[in-house]
């Protein structure tokens, strides 16, 4: 049968608008169509292929557990899954772990937890959740009724209740909102499909006061942000404020489903027997791989490269802009960066887009005015500096018109 993108218009829901070319094969930063035609990877697959394509460590995990064990289900555990949550709740806050298979669902059982465990102390009526707009925390209804982008949430009917919205960065919105019935403040600790905004460092810190006062939990949805990505095992570490649950997904099984919520003891103690689950969550396979990105990406040489690449990106990124002015600003935090389009280009960032793969480049938007870049951790210097030559074409393009 031969495969073309016109079948996928004959046979998928049309959710999504892929691109013409099919990818069929990558190496590290560099993935090959069907043509035999060679990208370079700046989007790793939004923030997921931490460690580029087919790295070997992923890649033994993968087929030496593939021929152990698959799945079993949660009615027994397996030693996969209790290796990768004992190095979670080493390596971080948190003292448990529950495993499911995507971002949205760590979120879903972030959410429902934060939920119970206010039930358990404090009664029905401590029920509000806060979260931020612009913010993204899945498609699932709740987590989605959670993100700050109505279009996502309407038009599917009544949605889940109780949930408020404040403006990133305004500490002061969210003291005015909150009170003692608010259970939880979810939040990206970098927000990744908004924009690619950072906190501020008072406004971190004043959520965190804002949720002590009034017994409300602190929920950093890192689904994007974590594993790496800024610098640190979770942008939280390079914060100095710490959650009291958080999420964990995308890199975390480097191309292979998987999602983590992590807590403390005492949070998670309301997730009890019966309360939440998943078929395919903690599988064997998921864990495996999971162990070994954990294993390869918090080692000091892959953190402090983060930051190097950064700089090479960032100077590159400045030098295009010397050249062309288009961009008002590149903001973000180690390989989680997005180009910020200027007045003259504003609401143009899928031009950038559909230009820079003219130019055989994947990179990301983020919103309709920013252009992001998501590459593998361990992208190389040379890979950077031909994606760069390649990003200054689509940028030429699209100014030249
Ligand atoms: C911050 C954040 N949370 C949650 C999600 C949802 O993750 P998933 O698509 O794996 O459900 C995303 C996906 O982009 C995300 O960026």
């Amino acid at each position: 049968m031969k495969v073309t993108r016109e079948l996928f218009d004959e046979v998928m829901a049309p959710n999504y608008n892929p691109a013409k070319m099919i990818p069929v094969r990558g190496v590290g930063s560099r993935v090959w169509d069907q043509n035999g035609e060679e990208y370079i990877d700046l989007a790793g697959g939004i923030a997921v292929n931490a460690l580029g394509h087919c790295h070997p460590a992923l890649v033994t995990a993968l087929k030496e557990q593939s021929e152990k064990l698959w799945h079993l289900s949660n009615v027994f555990t397996n030693e996969p899954a209790l290796r990768l949550a004992k190095k979670l709740t080493d390596l971080t806050f948190a003292d448990r772990v529950y495993f499911c298979n995507s971002g949205a669902e760590a979120n879903e059982a972030a959410l429902k937890l934060a939920r119970r465990w206010a039930l358990d102390h404090y009664g029905e009526d401590k029920n509000q959740i806060i979260a931020f707009k612009q913010g993204f925390h899945g498609r699932t209804f709740f987590t989605v009724t959670v993100g700050g982008q109505p279009a996502y949430s309407d038009g599917f009917g009544p949605k889940p209740g109780a949930i408020d919205h404040v403006a990133y960065n305004d500490l002061d919105a969210l003291k005015a909102i909150m009170s003692d019935k608010t259970c939880a403040v979810m939040m990206e600790p970098l927000q990744g499909e908004g924009g690619i905004i950072s906190p501020t460092d008072e406004f971190i810190k004043g959520v965190r006061e804002l949720c002590d006062k009034h017994n409300a939990l602190l929920i950093f949805d890192e689904v994007q942000a974590g594993v790496g990505r800024t610098g640190h095992l979770y942008a939280y570490m390079g914060l100095g404020v710490a959650p009291d649950i958080l999420t964990t997904a995308k890199a975390l099984g480097g191309g292979f489903p998987v999602g983590a919520m992590l807590a403390t003891a005492d949070v998670a103690a309301s997730l009890k027997v019966g309360t939440h689950g998943s078929t395919y969550g903690g599988n064997p396979l998921a864990c495996a791989v999971a162990e070994a990105a954990i294993d390869t990406i918090n080692t000091p040489e892959v953190l402090e490269g983060v930051k190097q690449r950064e700089a090479l990106f960032r100077k590159g990124l400045q030098a295009i802009n010397e050249k062309y002015d288009v961009f008002s600003e590149v903001r973000g935090k180690g390989l989680l960066l997005g180009a910020a389009l200027n007045e003259k280009y504003q609401g143009r960032s899928r031009d950038f887009l559909v230009a820079a793969a003219d130019h055989k480049l994947m990179c990301l938007v983020a919103g309709v005015n920013v252009v992001r870049f998501a590459p593998s951790l361990i992208i190389s210097e040379e890979d950077i500096a031909e994606g760069l030559a390649r990003f200054e074409k689509a940028v030429a393009q699209v100014v030249n018109g």
